[in-house]
């Protein structure tokens, strides 16, 4: 792997025009600015767009040397192509693993993964069929690393009993604290990286916050789901306003930058993951990477944390993943 110097990875879900609509042309130029600018950890799943995300990705990126990006799509859903979030299906079993990474590698026009999760865990599947798909499509050269996503402590457990897991991807941010203790020491044990994804929860723990109650536009996924309800998303923008704007003030940097480098400063942290419908945000989002912050600050970010759960608690007598609508995997 070349090394690494920018670890605020390029997220590509919102390219496939699930909250601000954008043209095709408009995506591949984000890819383009992303890499420009000194990116290099991109992030995608045949999900998104339902294969068309990984093609346009195959289109944006062909011109660029191979080992100037480091590409993470994932496995377990089957002929994605032309479905929807309703009608495609989960699979973990082996056949169905290595047909998909082919089909992957087809739209992206590339010749190996470096990093290829499962997407979230299939029931119906043992894991170590799964694993050892993964497992061909590793001495294949297929993939180069394995990562599973949307997993609990048991479920990551499970995957890794051989020790063949380098990458977990699942959802965390400052208010979505969603790895305890325990599942933070068998990250640290077993030197397995977290690559969490909504880092800024969609734009929540940015400055649009304050814009965005009652603004998003139809068609946008967020509406209608539980941690964008209004009175929820009013009482985060209020929280972010008076307790977390003083910090990144003080430091001279964005919300949205103090959010992703406070990510960046735990422990078990690889890349980190945002995703972008406006190019102006990229360069910024970048940025974040060479942000230092003090134990003291993040003891004062902690501190502003465990005032927003005891406000909930006080004010709706129930905690703060079910505050946000979380299911128990704080997703
Ligand atoms: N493994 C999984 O199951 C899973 C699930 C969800 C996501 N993911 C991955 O994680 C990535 C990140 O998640 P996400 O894209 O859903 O959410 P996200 O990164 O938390 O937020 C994306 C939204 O934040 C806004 N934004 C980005 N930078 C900003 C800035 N500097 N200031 C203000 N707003 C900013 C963008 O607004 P604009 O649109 O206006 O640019 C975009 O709508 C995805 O793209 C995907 O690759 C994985």
């Amino acid at each position: 792997m070349t090394k690494v110097t920018n670890r605020v990875g390029l997220g590509t879900f919102p390219l496939a025009g699930v909250f601000s609509k954008l043209t095709i042309h408009q995506a591949e130029e984000i890819v383009k600015t992303f890499i420009n600018n000194g990116g290099y950890y991109i992030d995608t799943a045949p999900l998104y767009g339902f294969g068309e995300v990984e093609e346009l990705l195959g289109r944006a990126l062909k011109d660029y040397p191979r080992e100037s990006y480091y590409l993470a799509t994932k496995c377990g859903y089957i002929d994605v192509e032309g479905k929807t979030f309703q009608t495609v299906q989960k699979s973990g079993k082996y056949a169905d693993v290595i047909r998909e990474c082919e089909r992957s590698l087809e739209r992206l026009s590339l010749d190996f993964i470096d990093l290829y999760f499962v997407h979230s865990p299939d029931p119906n599947t043992p894991f170590n069929e799964t694993m050892k798909a993964l497992l061909k499509l590793r001495d294949d050269g297929k993939i180069k690393a394995i990562g599973v996503s949307n997993v609990n402590l048991e479920e990551l457990k499970e995957y890794n009993k051989n020790g063949d897991v380098k990458h977990i991807q699942n959802r965390y941010s400052l208010i979505n604290q969603s790895i305890n203790k325990d599942f933070a020491q068998y990250l640290l044990d077993k030197n397995i990286k977290l690559v969490p994804y909504q880092v800024i929860d969609r734009g929540q723990l940015t400055g649009k916050v304050y814009e965005e109650v009652g603004n998003l536009k139809d068609g946008d996924l967020r509406i209608g789901r539980s941690d964008w309800e209004p009175e929820k998303l009013n009482f985060i923008a209020e929280w972010s306003k008076s307790k977390l704007a003083p910090i990144a003030k003080k430091l001279g940097i964005t919300l949205g930058q103090l959010s992703i480098a406070w990510a960046l400063h735990q422990k078990y942290m690889g890349f980190v993951i945002v995703g972008v419908t406006n190019s102006e945000y990229v360069p910024i989002n970048l940025k974040a990477n060479d942000v230092v912050l003090s134990e003291e600050i993040l003891n004062e970010i902690d501190t502003a944390y465990q005032v927003l759960k005891k406000e909930i608690r006080d004010k709706f007598g129930i905690s703060i993943r079910e505050f946000r609508g979380l299911n128990e995997k704080y997703y």
